[in-house]
């Protein structure tokens, strides 16, 4: 397998291309959103150029290529994590949307004051705040699997977690803040030996692994487009087609009815009863063309130069005084979490901008995460396939500039 060309793949993505405080760009906040190619680009600015219509709803040419597209999509997306049917992808705006939803059609209405929802300790908020708020509505419990000091999972007590209340389990396949990727397919197979169903957090990890939910057997799995090189605002859910059709629509409005009345309505089909309103057609299109594209560089290709970017950061992290690393599991994909001795990651994250340099900093959505670690901050580098060693080179040698300015 050939290794990847990155300086021609950049190419592909003219934000890099630019200057930022008079230095080249390096953008290493992947995690919390990542660049758009020319091809997705293209292929949203050519939908609104010749295409754009409403979906489902005209019989017209325009509607009907605008309709023919973004089915054409979400066959992609299909494709992509290797569901059965198009019909178990619902679009979203993104995985927040996604969970909340499962949390209200699926869950909600099976939840009895006694019941327990389990999720880990290594959540993103949008995995752990929907869960809280519908254990608030029913009185029902939130349970958590703790973690290591390592960032893994501390599976030692999953049996006794998976109990006879415990009505879902939802974790992340792998962790924003800490980059560890999650044994789930064990866990999955745990849970439904109980006759448990579970949701995975997969926003994560769709932009860096192969997915296959049929081989995972999860009943539903949900990620945002935006990470994995998709427009803003556009996402999927996917839940096994029994499930789907034995749940309620989370909202109403066009596109989701067969018919409407005064007195009832009947609802559509899925996928397109959990798609109510004008849904967004542009993004479908650009997540179609994101995919189109990480097929293009292949995701194992892809997967091994991030591999080698964190492998490389990591060590060279590490022999700085003063740094320490949050989040050290086995298996990872390209997330960097980690402090500086007496200086707060918003301070790192300024100066780093100041070199041209864009990391996160805070508290990455992850405060139980933060807590644990006993922090309120830390600073996070997360590569993407068209970043390199000379980046990498380039934040370490930032970092060193912090310290001493520090110092
Ligand atoms: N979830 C995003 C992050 O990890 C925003 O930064």
């Amino acid at each position: 397998m050939n290794s990847l060309d990155v300086l021609a793949i950049r190419k592909d993505f003219p934000i890099l291309n630019q200057q930022v405080n008079g230095i080249q760009l390096a953008y290493l906040d992947n995690a919390a959103s990542s660049q758009k190619s020319v091809q997705v680009i293209d292929a949203i600015t050519e939908y609104y150029r010749r295409d754009n219509a409403n979906v489902h709803r005209g019989v017209h040419q325009l509607s009907q290529r605008s309709t023919d597209a973004y089915e054409a999509s979400r066959e992609k997306v299909r494709n992509f994590i290797n569901a059965k049917f198009d019909k178990e992808i619902i679009f979203v705006r993104g995985a927040t949307e996604a969970i909340n939803l499962v949390a209200h059609s699926f869950v909600k209405p099976q939840l009895n004051p006694s019941d327990e929802i389990l999720i880990s300790h290594m959540e993103h908020h949008a995995n752990i705040v929907p869960w809280q708020m519908i254990c608030e509505q029913t009185g029902a419990q939130l349970k958590v699997i703790p973690m290591t000091l390592q960032g893994e999972l501390d599976l030692s007590n999953l049996d006794d977690l998976l109990n006879n209340k415990t009505k879902f389990l939802s974790i992340c396949h792998v962790s924003n803040a800490l980059g560890t990727v999650n044994p789930i397919k064990n866990i999955i197979t745990k849970a439904h030996a109980k006759n448990i169903s579970v949701l995975i957090d997969g926003a994560q990890a769709v932009p860096h692994m192969t997915v296959n939910v049929q081989d995972l057997n999860c009943d539903f799995y949900v990620f945002s487009g935006h990470k994995m090189f998709a427009p803003t605002g556009i996402g999927a859910l996917y839940g096994k087609q029994s499930l789907l059709e034995d749940m309620a629509p989370w909202q109403g409005g066009g596109d989701m009815i067969l018919s409407v009345s005064f007195e009832c309505t009947e609802y559509n089909e899925i996928p397109y009863k959990f798609e109510a309103g004008t849904p967004n057609i542009s993004g479908s299109i650009g997540l179609g063309a994101a995919i189109d594209y990480i097929n293009k560089v292949g995701i194992y290709r892809l997967s091994k130069h991030e591999q080698n970017l964190l492998v490389s950061a990591t060590a060279k992290l590490q022999a700085i005084e003063g740094i320490k690393i949050i989040g050290e599991a086995k298996e990872k994909v390209g997330v960097l979490s980690f402090t500086l001795k007496g200086v707060h990651s918003h301070d790192i994250g300024t100066i780093l901008d100041q070199h041209g340099i864009a990391i996160r900093t805070g508290h990455h959505c992850a405060q139980p995460v933060m807590k644990f670690f006993g922090i309120s901050d830390a600073a996070r580098a997360s590569f993407a396939f068209y970043n390199t060693m000379d980046e990498v080179d380039a934040l370490i040698q930032a970092i060193k500039k912090v310290r001493e300015l520090f110092a």
